[in-house]
């Protein structure tokens, strides 16, 4: 079991590149089912969801091409219809995707049930909802998710909840269905318009990603032989800026999309952290000179401030200046690594979906655990603050998102190491 050794308090400093995004990879890397052909992609983080979603399709028949670790050439041409086990999917949330892309190209899955971070219940109601509403007959049973169709059509979605799960799942079963489909109350993060670029890239026809009403006329196939690169992940950059701005420090954060960054950007600033965008709009200078203030945040679906980064968030209103109020607007429990903090000296009262902060003068290193992938981003923030040593534990579900993330908060002049027990 792998551990990181904290040693605090280092104001962060330099400059930090971003990797490509996890979400819009784990939904990128399925889409190629539907691709008669091979294509190449780069800027795929190196994390273990993106290793999981290789195995299942090397699993699956698809020939993969390793140029680096974060760049291949993929070939699903001679890809069939195989039951994806549960051993495998209840490892990481994005497993669902293989629905949606088996349902199109073979009008047929059979998937085990997705695995994820725990924030209390994650449905999948209007996943299932959009198959059928396609034509597909879905059981679930043993675990699994089983979905047959004679003959697939093209219909129109009304969303119950803006779900990114939903909307992807949907446009990955329709991409090949013959007619239109359209997708109402779709979710607009960027990596909805990441995937809807790179099936368009490989002759699929969307419209509308990154606007609530997505519309995708049926084709007969995806071709392949076309590049693309993954766009930067908005969550690692917003991570970066908020260790910057809890460490007191003075840190560039290249190859980002500054556009993606806005709903972090407005509050770190409502906050006192000082902010300049380059004005290409692909970097983000962000250093603090004074202690920053409470606010009061909701996260909301994109573009209001993203669930992925509340416990990040929570870390900064930690230490800011009076009580700031964070509310949980998409999920049911995302608090539990709170707990933690308070372990490190925070002084947060949860009632029902809002964390009340009160801001204190220093967090005080400690043993904590990640309980899930983002919280233990927040426990590496944490422990960069902190006076004297955190040992952080779980730092496998780190692992999940972040690519060496060690070696890099390393660079920007933290004391962390990873060690093995
Ligand atoms: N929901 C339903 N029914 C559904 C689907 C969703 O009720 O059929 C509810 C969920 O329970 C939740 C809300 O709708 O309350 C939004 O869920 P959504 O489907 O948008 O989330 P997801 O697709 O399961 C993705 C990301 C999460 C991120 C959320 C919200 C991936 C692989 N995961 O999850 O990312 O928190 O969108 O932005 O894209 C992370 O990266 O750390 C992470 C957890």
């Amino acid at each position: 079991m792998d551990k990181f050794i904290i040693k605090g308090k280092t104001p962060l400093k330099g400059t930090v590149n971003v990797n490509g995004a996890k979400n819009a990879a784990v939904a990128i890397l399925p889409a190629t089912v539907l691709i008669k052909g091979k294509c190449h992609i780069e800027n795929i983080p190196n994390i273990s969801d993106i290793k999981r979603c290789y195995e299942i399709l090397e699993m699956l028949g698809a020939k993969i091409n390793f140029i680096t670790p974060n760049e291949i050439e993929i070939d699903c041409t001679n890809v069939e219809e195989k039951e994806i086990s549960v051993d495998i999917t209840k490892k990481f949330r994005a497993s669902y995707y293989f629905i949606g892309a088996l349902l199109s190209r073979f009008g047929k899955a059979s998937v085990g049930f997705p695995g994820g971070c725990n924030f209390g219940s994650r449905p999948i109601d209007q996943h299932i909802k959009g198959f059928e509403t396609l034509g597909a007959t879905v059981n679930c049973e043993g675990g699994m998710i089983y979905a047959t169709s004679e003959e697939l059509t093209g219909n129109s979605i009304y969303l119950d909840v803006v779900s990114v799960g939903a909307t992807i799942n949907i446009m990955l079963a329709s991409v090949l269905v013959p007619g239109v489909t359209t997708i109402e109350n779709a979710a607009k993060e960027p990596h909805i318009v990441d995937l809807a670029n790179f099936l368009n890239t490989m002759g699929a026809n969307i419209k509308g990603a990154g606007t609530d009403i997505i519309k995708i006329t049926g084709v007969e196939e995806l071709h392949g032989g076309a590049s693309y690169s993954i766009v930067p992940d908005q969550i690692e950059a917003g991570t970066f800026m908020i260790a910057a701005a809890a460490s007191g420090g003075d840190v560039v954060i290249t190859n980002c999309i500054t556009k993606h960054l806005d709903p972090i950007s407005a509050k770190l600033i409502e906050m006192g952290v000082n902010i300049e965008e380059s004005e290409d709009g692909d970097k983000i200078h962000v250093w603090w000179d004074k202690r920053t203030t409470k606010a009061n945040i909701k996260t909301l679906p994109y573009p209001g401030f993203p669930t992925d980064m509340q416990p990040q968030m929570a870390v900064l209103l930690s230490i800011s200046e009076g009580t700031s109020y964070l509310t949980e607007g998409i999920y049911d429990s995302r608090f539990q690594y709170t707990e933690e903090l308070k372990k490190l000296g925070a002084n947060i009262r949860v009632e029902g979906k809002t964390a009340y902060i009160e801001g204190v003068d220093n967090l005080i290193g400690c043993q904590v655990t990640a309980t899930d992938l983002r919280a233990g981003a927040a426990l590496i923030i944490a422990g960069i603050c902190a006076e004297g040593e955190t040992e952080l534990y779980g730092i496998e579900h780190i692992d999940r998102g972040y690519e060496k993330i060690a070696e890099r908060f390393r660079a920007l002049g933290a004391n962390i190491e990873r060690v093995s027990e």
